[in-house]
């Protein structure tokens, strides 16, 4: 489970102060499908990089599967991530010198993976992608939705406790978009991944266990 106590984040930038979240706290159950939802600006983003230890809270905890993140190390902080989370962002953002393959290869080396085992697994999830036959592409000769796929595979390769999707189908069509988010799901569903999702489309949040919509940095409304 993710514990998120009176979290808030303020920036100071060149438009002044902005108060991006403001004493947020709710749980997540493990093993849920979490919409994050809300207008532009609303901090959804934010609150997803304060659960990925990417942007310490300052003030706040958050807790996942028992391990306050910040008071982790960073040392012992990256190792939680490379371990137990994974990150899905708008643009695939995959590593364009590296084949769809090893893209899909590169968490599980991290994680000390290798050989037989690494290919074994990379095997499964190409199928599972519908991109068996593109192993050895490069990521420009993929479409977005191609794209979108292999960042889910690799995303949840090493068979994340948490996955954290920053509007991974902002950039696809309504109908790839949905094949999408059925795969996160249906990948995360294997080994009982905690999905969190921050997304503008609303026929995904109809499928989600729990909606959180934020506005102006603070809870607005949420449903179970
Ligand atoms: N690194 C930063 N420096 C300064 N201000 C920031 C930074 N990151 C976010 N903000 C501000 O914090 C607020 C929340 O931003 P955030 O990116 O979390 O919104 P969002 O809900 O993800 O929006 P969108 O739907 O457009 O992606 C915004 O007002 C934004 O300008
Ligand atoms: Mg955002």
């Amino acid at each position: 489970m993710i514990q998120l106590a009176s979290v808030s984040k303020t920036f100071q930038s060149g438009r002044g102060k902005v108060r991006a979240l403001i004493d947020i706290s709710f749980p997540i159950e493990a093993g849920t499908f979490t919409a994050l939802i809300g207008k532009s600006g609303s901090g959804k983003s934010t609150l997803l990089n304060c659960i990925g230890g990417l942007e310490p809270p300052d003030t706040g905890n958050i807790a996942c599967f028992g391990t306050p993140i910040y008071s982790l190390g960073p040392r012992e902080l990256s190792l939680f991530q490379r371990r137990y989370m994974g990150f899905v962002f708008q643009r695939g953002n995959l590593l364009s010198y590296l084949t769809v393959a090893e893209n899909i290869g590169f968490p599980l080396t991290l994680n000390r993976v290798l050989g037989r085992s690494q290919a074994k697994r990379i095997d499964e999830l190409l199928d599972r992608i519908g991109l068996a036959s593109a192993a050895t592409a490069l990521p420009h000769e993929l479409s977005s939705g191609e794209t979108q796929r292999v960042a889910i595979a690799r995303a949840i390769a090493h068979s994340p406790s948490i996955l954290l999707a920053d509007e991974p189908t902002a950039n696809l069509d309504t109908v790839t978009g949905q094949q999408a988010v059925e795969l996160m799901r249906d990948l995360g569903k294997d080994h009982g991944c905690t999905i969190i999702m921050a997304t503008h489309d609303i026929e995904i949040t109809g499928s989600a266990d729990a909606v959180i919509c934020l506005k102006d940095g603070r809870i607005h409304e949420e449903e179970r």
